[in-house]
């Protein structure tokens, strides 16, 4: 069984719920002020160990009260974080967060996590069967570096382009799973791609990205489910209908259980079902670290179905 590496951000989500979202220039009075662990790189390290992967961390803190508190939380979850560093260069990366109606806004500050550098992954131990998973919350020079020491050593690449942002095929080049929304595929695309979208033109936007047909695209398209392209063969996932409070950190928990599934060996089609039933019970739950399910709650929600 292969092991889990996430170089990426780790934040403290400061969530204020809203009865509404407020429109542009208005205030409007909230209901909750609340403290999650987030961060896409500790949420996807998250639900990869709760889910039974052996798991490490790659990532920078700041030495302030917030960097505490996330090291203790990740810890707790069984997260290695031998290769999370601390700098007084910066603060720990923030998010603040407003959910409404299920639905969130989001505003990073990367502070510490803009650190991360390639020397940081560069002395990564990894072997073919672990699988290496990355986001755009750190910067890209270092999820290069990444990624070409994976390779090196025959790991699977995994890459969550989040927040989406264009970026050159050379790094496209390195990834064999590309997991994204409908909107990182229409930015990286270079197309409008809009909620809703026939699986058709998904399905030929995410041909247009990828790279070789040893690569794999898999594009989340929230309660509708998903859709993959494993080089020329495509594959459909359905969706799962639950009552959502909270989506923050659903693609976290899809990305991350994806990576535990195949660090075990699944086969795609079947570590896509487990994603997807783990990432519908994570939206039923408020916050985003907190918020990832166990194996065995996944397992009864598969079960059941
Ligand atoms: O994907 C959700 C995450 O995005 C939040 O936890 C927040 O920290 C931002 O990074």
């Amino acid at each position: 069984m292969g092991r889990v590496y996430v170089a990426g951000s780790i934040n403290m989500d400061v969530v204020a719920t809203a009865d509404r979202h407020p429109k542009v220039g208005e205030t409007v009075a909230g209901r909750q002020v609340l403290y999650f662990p987030g961060g896409k790189g500790a949420n996807q390290a998250v639900a990869a160990s709760r889910l039974g992967a052996r798991t490490t961390l790659i990532g920078c803190l700041g030495t302030d009260s917030f960097g505490a508190e996330l090291r203790a939380f990740l810890g707790d979850q069984g997260v290695d974080l031998g290769y999370v560093r601390e700098t007084a260069a910066a603060h720990t990366g923030t998010a603040i967060i407003t959910v409404a109606n299920a639905d969130n806004t989001i505003v990073v500050i990367p502070g510490a996590n803009a650190l991360l550098g390639a020397d940081d992954v560069g002395i990564v131990p990894m072997v073919k069967g672990d699988v290496a998973v990355s986001q755009f919350e750190i910067p890209l020079p270092a999820i290069s570096a990444f990624f070409r020491r994976a390779r090196g050593t025959s790991a699977t690449t995994l890459l969550n382009p989040a927040p989406a942002q264009a970026v050159g095929r050379d790094l496209l080049a390195l990834v064999d799973l590309l997991v994204l929304n409908e909107t990182e595929l229409g930015v990286l695309a270079g197309i409008e791609i809009s909620d809703g979208h026939d699986p058709a033109r998904i399905l030929d936007a995410a041909r247009r990205l990828q790279t070789g047909l040893d690569q794999t695209i898999c594009v989340t398209l929230g309660k509708r489910g998903a859709l993959a392209l494993a080089g020329p063969e495509e594959l459909v996932v359905p969706g799962r209908a639950v009552q959502a409070v909270d989506t923050t950190g659903a693609g976290d928990c899809f990305v991350g259980a994806l990576a535990a599934q195949l660090a075990e060996g699944a086969t795609l089609r079947a570590a896509l079902a487990f994603a997807n039933a783990a990432a519908s019970i994570c939206v039923q739950r408020m916050g985003a670290g907190p918020s990832m399910p166990t194996a065995a709650e996944v397992a009864a929600v598969l079960n059941a179905s």
